[in-house]
């Protein structure tokens, strides 16, 4: 991606779209999709949306690091009773989209409405599109849930659905990269997103001193170099519509070529667990980093980074996924070892383990709310400034 805005998103086919992120990371995704020359971009709860092309939701796909999936609506329709919601379903001309021996998946969400089980809603809603094709055309498109041709999500609040389809298929933090996993794994749209809010851009070196099976460390030289999120991905939703354009996608993909750039920095992992770092060792080869990653089995209080500038950024054990002896011990060490080993540099640590955190015993420069899975988070940035131990620690 461009640091330039692109403008060629905006032509007279604009169309709007609906990005998906993790709660605290929307502003970030509404600055990607900025870039990419998206317009009226607005930010919502968990989502952002904005318009654009064709070009444009392809590039979102393959650029956003931030984003868990696209949606393109189609319709927003009102329903009184279970009947008027059939009938409804029934009318959007699905012909559209697929054909009658394509394979499909609903999914819904809903808020304050007759309807309470999701499961029932994609059910009807399913019989409703499966009923028309069989009465137009004999053939009734059948559901898979894995891999279907077209998968269709519902939103509805109330009485109204917005019925969109799914542009990306499986959640784009499905990145392609990661094969094995070590424990309680990033999620990789969050490393991308937490990276990405300490404001770091590849200028600096880069240290995770907890890796496990790396994902920070991947998403950190992919920033740096400029990759596209999408670059290890083979397939996104859109490949499967019917008005699925594979050259404008193989410019979109030709483009992303050129702004790619060779790494000056150092990116470093380490792990106490020589088990985590093989998985490691093994994403980072799917990705063909490993002449850019360097690895080594340690123990966080023995490391010491590179000479210069640089950032931390590491995900340790908060006591719920990974069990730990002591997890205040490990916390008041990790404070004592950012204070001896890491002046010069910035540390940024993600933990739901709020007393925990306090006990790293150095002042915040920052905090913000992220949610790793369903445990709400604290992700706090210290500064080790050169000095600031005189200052502030005695
Ligand atoms: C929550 S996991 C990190 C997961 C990682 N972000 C990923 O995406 O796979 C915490 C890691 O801290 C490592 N760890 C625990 N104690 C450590 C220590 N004293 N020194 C270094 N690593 C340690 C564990 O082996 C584990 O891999």
């Amino acid at each position: 991606m461009n640091d330039n805005k692109d403008s060629s998103a905006k032509t007279t086919d604009s169309q709007s779209f609906l990005a998906k992120s993790p709660a605290g990371l929307e502003e970030v995704l509404a600055g990607e999709l900025s870039k990419l020359g998206a317009e009226n971009i607005e930010i919502l709860k968990r989502a952002v949306s904005f318009e654009g092309n064709q070009r444009l939701l392809y590039k979102a796909n393959y650029h956003c690091r931030t984003a868990l999936r696209i949606l393109k609506p189609i319709n927003q329709i009102t329903f009184r009773d279970e009947r008027e919601f059939y009938n409804r379903i029934h009318d959007i001309p699905w012909e559209d989209y697929m054909e009658p021996d394509h394979t499909l998946s609903i999914d819904s969400t809903i808020g304050n409405s007759i309807f309470t089980h999701s499961h029932f809603v994609s059910q009807r809603a399913k019989d409703a599109i499966v009923d028309r094709f069989r009465e137009r055309t004999g053939i009734r498109p059948s559901v898979d849930l894995e891999n279907p041709v077209l998968r269709i999500n519902l939103h509805i609040y109330k009485d109204t659905v917005n019925v969109s389809l799914d542009s990306s298929g499986a959640s784009l933090h499905k990145r392609g990269y990661h094969t094995v996993n070590a424990e309680a794994p990033l999620n990789e749209v969050l490393a991308a997103g937490m990276i990405m809010l300490t404001g770091w851009h590849g200028e600096s070196n880069f240290i995770d001193w907890m890796c496990g099976s790396g994902t920070l460390l991947i998403e950190a030289a992919m920033i740096a170099m400029n990759l596209p999120a999408g670059q290890f991905r083979e397939e996104y939703g859109f490949m499967k519509w019917k008005d699925f354009s594979p050259q404008l996608w193989n410019k979109v993909k030709d483009e992303a070529l050129t702004d790619q750039r060779d790494l000056d920095i150092e990116i470093r992992g380490s792990d106490i667990s020589a088990r985590n770092l093989k998985a490691a060792e093994a994403n980072i080869r799917n990705a063909s980093l490993h002449k850019d990653i360097k690895l080594q089995v340690a123990d966080f209080k023995d490391i010491k980074p590179p000479e210069g500038a640089g950032i931390l950024v590491s995900n340790p054990p908060y006591g719920e996924r990974i069990e730990v002896d002591d997890l205040q011990e490990l916390y008041r060490d990790m404070g004592s070892a950012l204070k001896r080993n890491f002046e010069g540099y910035k540390a940024w640590l993600i933990s739901s383990d709020l007393q925990a955190i306090k006990l790293v015993g150095l002042r915040p420069m920052a905090k913000k709310i992220l949610w790793n899975g369903q445990l709400e988070c604290r992700f706090v940035g210290f500064d080790l400034y050169h000095g600031s131990k005189k200052d502030k620690y005695k």
